[in-house]
Formats: structure tokens, C-alpha cells, sequence
């Protein structure tokens, strides 16, 4: 197969590293890519959501299969595109997609399929939103309705807050359009876990559940970034969870997307709060998670192109997956002001050392300067990775590796995996 991967960052790093180890993948490209990824691939330079410059692409270089990465381009139809060309691409169509990019329309599936989540109530009106605060308990959680870059919910925990909050999103915009719409519902409480079900429309193959670190600061503190480090498999999901999530989560909702008419194909990933009541949804994205696919792809031993490829065509049923006995660490390296401003083009060191085979860092924000040396281009730079069937040497081997890399500002939390420890310790 000849592949095509959108996208450029650390999961499609992990990505493009997991499919390369495929017996049945002859050439890899990606768009854009980045220096890290340029070691397991070819690199072209089109913009991730340029979906005539991709399909032309696709078209032009025969490629059997194409897997976007972030949510930008399924969101934006890629998947249409592609298939109205003949083409194999991994993912769900634009309709599908709106899962991830409209939280009230992922909320309709779920109440109509009976799909654990928070209480919820859409309002599209500054005044009704502010009036039905009057209603609600504190904390509650207030979300802009379309895409905000994983910004967009806001815990509020008392009138005053809220009604801020409110006008932030539907007066001042702050997320753009995404906030004609307000969502707001029921605080959760409990641990966050990750899922992710890969799906051809019908069948769907759960792959090892991960857990992210989304604050900034060790014990997490501070605002939410895009994921400063993950693990796999997080032990806090019973096998006894996973039943649940299977049978109460991801199979009707794959069951409601058919029978709504707009089938869900691709990877669905559940973004789920454990509560005591059993596991609920918080979200549902319609791509891998990053930093949770630096983790969970490594714990994959089956052949990971002919899955995508199964699950693009229709044809998982006859897939078995297979998955490593192990333990994957990812810990993220950021540039210092990160979620907030930083500084870009800091030389990186250390970044190409051979870490062996239990280990492999996946460049996200990293870009070659004039001088083709390895500097920073972004919030999050690097995604330490490390596996071994003990959780403690993982851990261990992440830090270690994340030691020897350094760029000036570069900034990274203490406690990835803390979570795990302690439940180890508590079992
Ligand atoms: P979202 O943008 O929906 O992914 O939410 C971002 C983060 O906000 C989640 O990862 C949770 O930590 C938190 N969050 C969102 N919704 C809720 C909720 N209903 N209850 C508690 N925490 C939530
Ligand atoms: N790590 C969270 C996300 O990918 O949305």
C-alpha cells in the first residue's frame, strides 16, 4: 500500500511510526509532516485542510489509503472528497464528523440512544441562556457548542462566573462562531479516562484505554492544554468498565449513527469521566487523541494498515486485533508559556539520540531553520515515548529519555502516570 497521512504533529508521528512497521505498507507520505516524521516518511508540503490540493495529490500518486490525523480536515469533508473519487480514506464523512464538531449534535445521539452523559440544555439566545441559570446547581459546566481548539468548557462554580461566561462566549465571542450556541450541563465528578473504538460503520475493535494529563501543572493545576502526557493501559478501566463502555457507549452509538443514516467510520474516540455511577461521556472526537495515540498505538501487534484499511473499506469483521503485553509512557515536552504566548526556533538537542528499541520520541511542534537545524515551532515540541511491560520502568524510561533532550524554555510535568501508581498501590 502506499499511504498518506494529513497532518503534523505527534500523532501522526506515531502514526506514520506504527504503519511503517506494516508488512503490506511499501511508501508513506505526509502533509505536511515535520523533521521527525521526515525520517519514516515524504514529506509534502500542502496544508492539512488544502482538500483539492490533497485529493490531487492522492490522485496523482495512486495512494491506497489515506489517514488524517487531526479534526480539521474530516470536519471539513475530506472524507467526501476522497470517497467521490474512488478513493480509500480512514475516517468518518463530514456528517459523521459532527460528532466532535457540534457538541449539541453529539448530545441529540446520546439522548436518543440512551448513551450515558451529563444532563445538558443547548440554548442559542444570550437572554434564555442567562435565565436558565436561574435553574441550575454550581458547579456546572458551561461549553461552546463548535470547535474551540479543546478550550471551549468552562467549569463555573457560581451565578456571577457564569453569566461571565456566558456573555465571554455569546457576546465578545471568544471562540468565534463556535459560540453562537451554548451548552451547558452537569458537573461530573471522577477520573478521565480515554477510548478509543475503531469502526467500519458496524463492527468495532476497542483498542487499550489511555489517560491523558490535559492541565499544565504536575497535580494537575493550571489551564487545560492539548495533553501534556498520557499512559496505556490506564488500570483504573476494569475489564468489567470496558464491558460497560462497549455496551452502553460505543456500540449504540455506532447503532444510532447507522440508523440516523450517517454511518461512523474511522476511530471514535470517547472522552469519559468514571463516575460513580459508571462510566459517562464527557466528549466524543472523530480522530486519535494526542498525546493518548503516542501511547496506545505502540501496544499494538496486530497489522495496524490493514486495520485502517479493513475499517475504511468496510471489512473489520474478519480483523483480529492483537496487543502487546506492555505499558507505554508518553511525556510531552513544551516550550516555556505554553498554553498561553511562547517563543518559537529554539535549537533543540538531543532530539535524534538512538533511545533503543523501548523507546522513540515523536516530534509535534519542531521545524528545521535555515540552518536545517531542529528548532521549536510550537506549544507542545516533542512526545516522549517509552514501553515495557512493567509500568514502573516505562515511566522511568520516558524521564529518562525526556533528560537527555533540551531546548532553552523547555518545560515538562513530574507526575505523568501518578494516577496509575496510585491505583496500583490502592489494588
Ligand atoms: P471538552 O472540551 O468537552 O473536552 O472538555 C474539556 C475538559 O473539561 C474535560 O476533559 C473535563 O476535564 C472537563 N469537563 C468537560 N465537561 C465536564 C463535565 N460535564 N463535568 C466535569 N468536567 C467536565
Ligand atoms: N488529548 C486530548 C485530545 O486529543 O483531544
Amino acid at each position: 500500500m502506499k499511504i498518506l497521512v494529513v497532518g503534523g504533529g505527534a500523532r501522526e508521528h506515531a502514526l506514520v511510526w506504527k504503519l511503517k512497521q506494516s508488512k503490506k505498507v511499501e511508501q508513506i507520505f505526509c502533509a505536511p509532516g515535520n523533521p521527525g516524521i521526515a525520517r519514516f516518511a515524504e514529506c509534502v508540503d500542502i496544508a492539512i485542510t488544502d482538500i483539492p490540493a490533497l485529493l490531487d495529490f492522492a490522485l496523482k500518486n495512486k495512494i491506497d489509503l489515506t489517514v488524517p490525523g487531526p479534526e480539521a480536515p474530516l470536519v471539513e469533508g475530506i472524507v467526501d472528497a476522497f470517497e467521490g473519487q474512488g478513493l480509500t480514506i480512514f475516517g468518518p464523512t463530514q456528517k459523521a464528523a459532527a460528532i466532535e464538531g457540534s457538541k449539541s449534535f453529539a448530545k441529540y445521539i446520546m439522548d436518543k440512544y440512551h448513551v450515558p452523559t451529563a444532563e445538558w440544555v443547548g440554548l442559542d439566545k444570550y437572554d434564555d441562556a442567562i435565565e436558565f441559570l436561574g435553574t441550575v446547581d454550581f458547579p456546572c459546566v458551561i461549553k461552546a457548542d463548535g470547535l474551540a481548539a479543546g478550550k471551549g468548557a468552562i467549569i463555573v462554580h457560581d451565578q456571577k462566573e457564569a453569566e461571565e461566561t456566558i456573555r465571554k462566549i455569546m457576546v465578545d465571542k471568544i471562540f468565534g462562531s463556535a459560540g453562537t450556541k451554548v451548552i451547558i450541563e452537569e458537573f461530573m465528578e471522577g477520573e478521565e479516562a480515554s477510548i478509543f473504538a475503531i469502526t467500519d460503520g458496524q463492527y468495532s475493535l476497542i483498542l487499550p484505554a489511555s489517560q491523558d494529563h490535559k492541565a499544565i501543572f504536575d497535580g494537575d493545576t493550571g489551564p487545560n492544554t492539548g495533553g501534556m502526557g498520557a499512559y496505556a493501559p490506564a488500570p483504573l478501566v476494569t475489564d468489567s468498565q470496558l464491558k460497560k463502555i462497549r455496551d452502553e457507549i460505543i456500540d449504540p452509538v455506532i447503532d444510532g449513527m447507522a440508523r440516523e443514516g450517517t454511518p461512523y467510520r474511522g476511530v471514535l474516540y470517547a472522552g469519559l469521566m468514571l463516575t460513580s455511577a459508571g462510566p459517562k461521556v464527557v466528549e466524543f472526537n472523530c480522530r486519535f487523541g494526542d498525546p493518548e495515540a503516542e501511547v496506545v498505538l505502540p501496544l499494538i501487534r496486530s497489522d495496524f494498515a490493514e486495520m485502517l484499511h479493513k475499517a475504511a473499506t468496510r471489512n473489520l469483521n474478519d480483523y483480529e486485533l492483537e496487543v502487546n503485553r506492555k505499558f507505554a509512557v508518553c511525556v510531552v515536552m513544551a516550550s516555556s508559556g505554553y498554553p498561553g504566548s511562547y517563543e518559537k526556533g529554539k535549537k533543540i538537542i538531543g532530539h535524534d539520540y538512538d533511545f533503543g528499541d523501548n523507546a522513540i520520541v515523536f516530534h509535534a511542534g519542531t521545524a528545521h531553520d535555515h540552518e536545517n537545524s531542529v528548532v521549536t515551532s510550537g506549544g507542545r515540541v516533542l512526545a516522549a515515548t517509552a514501553f515495557d511491560p512493567n509500568f514502573l520502568a516505562a515511566r522511568k524510561q520516558a524521564y529518562n529519555v525526556i533528560k537527555k533532550i533540551a531546548f532553552d524554555g523547555a518545560y515538562y510535568r513530574k507526575d505523568i502516570g501518578a494516577k496509575a501508581l496510585k491505583w496500583f498501590e490502592k489494588s
